[in-house]
């Protein structure tokens, strides 16, 4: 495969068989979509988690089709090999199966994604179908899923207890039979994911789900470091960007309040002899 062909469905399934790890990582804008291309992640998420880093709301409830639509064009933009997949907001596919096709089809059709992710086991499993069936590629969501939080009982780990984690299996394979090419799963024992993993045609990625998936993601505001304080157990911060952004803003602020800033290198010339002309 030439190296600026687009990742496709194909190639993350073949991952799995050859046994090399899939990346994933979220994106909500161009430049960011950019950048993730250039480093040849193999997909990038346009997640609902947008709801919270982007539009800071405090769940991803709130998240509409159209911010979902906004988002995803603009990662587009940006995407060139890389995979992109766009996360179907909370209620745009639990009402109806046919709302469930209607929207995916409108993702597909407005943002020019690869595929859509939905959250959810056997309760979603026709509308899985319908979406597979009508050409669209599908990625399922099973453990933590954040738009259930509210009968999920908050944000914890899911799979724990026999009857919770039978039913993640079950449900992992519920999906894989409705036609999703991969599943995510989120918070989730590391040797339930890699039961659930080894149980699986389709590739597994994790987050907060072990060692043993077929691939990672992560939030890449989380990935950056870009906020100080908290950060759950799974998320490892490669960077530390909040300290670089906060000493940045503050030299800038500090060089405009002492007129150091612009400089003669930071500003434009006029043409010898144009100034004394003017009245
Ligand atoms: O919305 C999101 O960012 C996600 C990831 C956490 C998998 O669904």
């Amino acid at each position: 495969m030439s190296s600026n062909e687009k990742i496709t469905t194909t190639v993350i399934q073949q991952r799995k068989i050859e046994g090399k790890a899939i990346t994933m990582l979220t994106a909500y804008d161009f430049s960011t979509a950019k950048f993730l291309d250039d480093a040849q992640i193999d997909m990038l998420l346009v997640g609902d988690s947008l709801g919270n880093v982007i539009l800071g709301y405090d769940s991803t409830l709130p998240v509409t089709m159209e911010d979902m639509i906004h988002h995803g064009k603009a990662v587009c933009r940006g995407a060139k090999k890389a995979m992109v997949v766009v996360d179907m907001p909370f209620m745009s596919y639990q009402v109806s199966t046919e709302q469930a096709i209607a929207n995916a089809g409108r993702i597909m059709k407005e943002t020019g994604a690869q595929a859509v992710k939905l959250e959810g086991g056997s309760e979603i499993a026709e509308a899985v179908k319908k979406i597979v069936a009508a050409g669209i590629p599908v990625v399922g969501h099973l453990g933590l899923t954040p738009q259930s939080v509210h009968s999920l009982g908050g944000f914890k780990v899911q799979g724990k207890e026999e009857k919770g984690a039978q039913k993640l299996l079950n449900d992992a394979k519920i999906l894989e039979e409705s036609g999703a090419f991969a599943v995510v799963l989120e918070c989730v024992p590391a040797l339930l994911a890699q039961k659930v993993t080894q149980q699986l045609n389709i590739p597994t990625i994790g987050i907060g789900a072990g060692a043993h998936c077929d691939g990672q993601v992560l939030v890449i505001n989380d990935l950056l470091g870009l906020y100080p304080g908290f950060a759950p157990k799974f998320v490892k911060q490669y960077a530390a960007l909040h300290v670089a952004i906060a000493q940045a803003v503050a030299d800038y602020k500090k060089e405009v309040a002492e007129k150091i800033f612009p400089s003669a290198e930071h500003s434009f010339k006029i043409s010898d002899g144009i100034l004394e002309k003017l009245y």
